[in-house]
């Protein structure tokens, strides 16, 4: 079989969905690998690496027309979208939840898709848990990009010419990105404390050496580990419990999230303008709606003297080590379809890992999240 990998064309995107490691693994299990030239390179992959380990390099037409399995960071380009072939399997990052109509394009161009974002959370999901080993990268990088906005210095220095405080960093949610985060910020010497909507999370908050603020509505993890999408009372009440924290903060990194659903409103313009002068804020959610009015993609804001950082794409600003993770992630994701030595691809949708990803095949959307 041949399994292909183009360069990612969404910009910006510096990650690759494979690494001379699980090319090197691909081709002692019997497969052909096929490395777009110059796809590794945001990476410090170069070509002759991927060949060494057994590639063959080609151009990204070749991959489209002629691969069984492609491997993507990102979803397809609209540019990409007419060069999927029928019975092709397309594994990646497929965003689906804001993008049905491509999912409806892959069901109707006979591609048989997987969404990595839709694995559970589950111990056998682990080793291919692509949000967690991004968000982990992206949650370090954050809190270096806001320290490095902050003008002051971090921790507390005690010297000849005088002390200097530490700075106060606040953490709003604390899954994978905040708690990484807010593991950075303690390395760091901040002062840190961190807030979260379910129950799970104060505990983890403690036992990293923070502080827990805020408010636990009831019920408000689900079953699958998520928090679930507060009532507009619940998420007032929780703006008026962080109103007087945030005040005193010098730097406020938020992650917050409801998967399928745009990112929850946290922090209003008001108490944006309650910090201090020089006070900055990264909301890791601007992609997603944004944790914090005033936000925007890509984008550094100014409002009254406070900073407001929108990046874009975090993990790909730590590319060689969000892509050696992810292309781990996807080989070990792919000993799901492909047996060793195996020369078509098995779908098992028995299999619950296989099932909760799997978005079309065969012509039509078989997720159930999809169909309507
Ligand atoms: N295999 C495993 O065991 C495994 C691996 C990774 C993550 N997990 C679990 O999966 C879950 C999701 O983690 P994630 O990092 O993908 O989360 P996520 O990216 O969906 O959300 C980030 C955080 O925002 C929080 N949040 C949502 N709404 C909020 C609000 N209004 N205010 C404050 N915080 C809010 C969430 O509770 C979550 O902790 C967690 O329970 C995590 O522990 C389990």
């Amino acid at each position: 079989m041949i399994i292909g990998v183009p360069k990612e064309r969404r910009e910006p995107e510096a990650r690759v969905a494979a690494s001379p490691e699980t090319v090197g693994r691909l081709v002692a299990l019997g497969q052909q690998v096929w490395i777009e030239r110059g796809a590794g390179a945001g990476s410090l992959w170069s070509d002759a690496e991927y060949q060494q380990k057994g590639a063959t390099l080609v151009e990204a037409e070749e991959i489209w027309e002629r691969a069984d399995i492609v491997l993507k960071v990102q979803r397809p380009t609209d540019a990409e979208m007419p060069l999927l072939r029928h019975g092709q399997v397309l594994v990646g990052m497929l965003d689906p939840y804001p993008n049905r109509a491509q999912v409806a394009a892959y069901a109707e161009r006979g591609v048989t898709a997987f969404a990595l974002e839709l694995l559970p959370r589950t111990t056998r999901a682990q080793a291919m848990d692509v949000l967690s080993s991004q968000a982990n990268l992206a949650g370090f990088r954050a809190m270096l990009e806001a320290m490095t906005a902050y003008r002051r210095v971090v921790p507390m220095m005690m010297t000849a010419a005088g002390t200097v405080t530490p700075a106060k960093v606040f953490v709003i949610g604390a899954g994978v990105a905040g708690l990484q985060a807010i593991a950075t910020a303690r390395r760091m010497g901040a002062v840190v404390s961190a807030t979260d909507v379910r129950p799970a999370a104060k505990q983890e908050i403690e036992s990293l050496g923070a502080r827990f603020v805020g408010y636990i509505p009831e019920d408000a993890a689900t079953a699958g580990g998520y928090a679930r999408p507060l009532t507009a009372e619940e998420l007032e009440r929780q703006r008026q419990v962080l109103a007087d924290h945030i005040r005193s903060q010098d730097i406020v990194v938020t992650t917050a999230q409801v998967p399928g659903r745009p990112a929850p409103r946290i922090v209003t313009a008001g108490m944006v303008r309650s910090m201090k002068p020089g006070a900055v804020i990264l909301d890791m959610a601007v992609e997603s709606g944004g944790n914090v009015e005033g936000s925007r993609p890509g984008e550094t804001v100014e409002m009254d003297g406070v900073t407001i950082l929108g990046p874009r794409n975090l993990p790909s600003r730590v590319a060689p080590t969000a892509s050696q993770l992810y292309a781990k992630n996807l080989l070990n994701f792919l000993s799901l379809l492909v047996p060793e030595g195996a020369n078509e691809v098995h779908i098992d949708t028995n299999d619950e890992l296989v099932a909760a990803t799997l978005l079309t095949r065969g012509g039509s959307i078989v997720h159930p999240n999809f169909q309507s």
